[in-house]
């Protein structure tokens, strides 16, 4: 039967197919050289020759992108020996832009040539969707996050559950209803206390391990409500991105999120799982600077978390919520709109996640010397 069900599910044809080529002038910011240092070392021979089309504009797919960093010697990752950064993009509400968050953040990453593993642990798979996987379409349930995270379970194998996506350097663990199940098993082992609460508290952190050297960054998307899975999720993470929306409801619950950040840690170490974050970053998401109220929210945020709020707030954006619907992401959609209104909603993205990857880098010994790159110095500037 299961079979049958997948023959009518599973449409080969219907797959994400991306759809992005880029100028020569966006193709040298994205592997961070200037289009004539581009063009020079395509006269010279060092680069191949780019694409044309007709009317003789060059273009380069993502695949170009990833060959002139190889061939360039450009490595904007983490030295082999170290470790991915494990960033939760947590906060125990539904609809603050958890999902959207991570599948931007994750494609943004891919463009500017970071390995990423999105790992959705929200039983609502709407990231899982995002990257083109029908979680119905995973039948399989053997080789599920659910499936592995179950103390029930003697699957083993983590990178099994590891999904190609349509983005070639995105891979993805995809949630699925079993997730639930997964769930339900962890909170039983707390009848059996120590030992196994440990385990059962560990159990991503555990996975996790196995791949931490092949990816540069590994994105969790957590579930709505605080439970194991969400106790897993905050054990495995090395860095934290909460997104606060600036209306009133859910900075109260926020509020409410840090303490029960606070008290969870304080689980967490009593049952032998310290968690030590690099860094924590409050993002304020879905900003309309015109909504009665928001504004003065979003002075209240910069006044409570200081430092610890990213200086620029996501916008609210058609773009995004037209990209969403069709489970894309705005980086590869083509405008809705107007081409300035899609340039806008991209600049902000852009800005907002550089500064998260700022905070990444200085997570690994062999980047953080380098210092901030050249666009973080020009939006300092500006
Ligand atoms: N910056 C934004 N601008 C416009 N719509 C947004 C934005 N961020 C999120 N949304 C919309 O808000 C809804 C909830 O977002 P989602 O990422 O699914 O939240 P969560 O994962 O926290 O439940 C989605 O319909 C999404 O399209
Ligand atoms: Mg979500």
């Amino acid at each position: 039967m299961s079979d049958r069900v997948k023959k009518i599910v599973f449409d080969p044809e219907e797959r994400k197919v991306l759809d992005m080529t880029f100028g020569p002038g966006v193709a040298a910011e994205l592997v961070g050289r200037t289009p004539e240092a581009l063009a020079k070392a395509e006269k010279e021979g060092r680069l191949a020759a780019p694409k044309q089309l007709a009317n003789g504009r060059r273009f380069y797919t993502l695949e170009d992108l990833t060959q002139i960093r190889e061939s360039l010697g450009i490595h904007p990752g983490k030295a082999d020996h170290e470790d991915a950064v494990v960033i939760a993009v947590q906060n125990f509400k539904g609809g603050v832009g958890k999902s959207t968050i991570t599948k931007h953040f994750a494609d943004y990453l891919a463009l500017h040539g970071y390995k990423v593993l999105v790992i959705d642990c929200d039983p609502q798979a709407s990231t899982t969707t995002m990257f083109d996987i029908k979680p119905e379409m995973l039948l399989d349930e053997e080789k599920t996050l659910g499936n592995f995270l179950s103390p029930r379970s003697n699957f083993d194998d983590f990178p099994a559950s590891i999904h190609d996506t349509a983005w070639p350097t995105i891979k993805v663990i995809p949630s699925s209803l079993g997730l639930q199940d997964a769930e339900w098993d962890l909170t039983a082992t707390l009848r059996e206390g120590g030992q196994a609460v440990r385990e059962g508290l560990q159990r991503l952190r555990i996975g996790i391990e196995n791949v931490i050297k092949d990816f540069d960054v590994i994105l969790l998307d957590p579930p709505p409500a605080m439970g194991f899975l969400g106790l897993n999720v905050m054990a495995a993470a090395t860095g934290l991105l909460v997104p606060v929306p600036a209306r009133q409801l859910d900075y109260l619950s926020t509020i409410h999120f840090m303490n029960t950040i606070a008290e969870n840690i304080e689980v967490l170490e009593a049952n032998d799982t310290p968690v030590d974050y690099g860094f924590i970053r409050v993002v304020c998401s879905a900003f309309s600077p015109n909504k009665p109220g928001e504004n003065d929210m979003w002075k209240m945020m910069q006044a409570t978390y200081g430092m610890y709020l990213l200086s620029q707030p996501i916008l609210a954006s058609e773009e995004i919520k037209n990209a969403t619907q069709a489970f894309r992401s705005v980086y590869e959609s083509k405008p809705s709109a107007s081409h300035a209104t899609y340039n806008r909603c991209r600049e902000n993205l852009d800005a907002v996640f550089n500064e998260v990857v700022q905070q990444m880098r200085q997570q690994w010994p062999s980047t953080s010397i380098a210092g901030p790159s050249s666009d973080a110095l020009a939006s300092a500037a500006a």
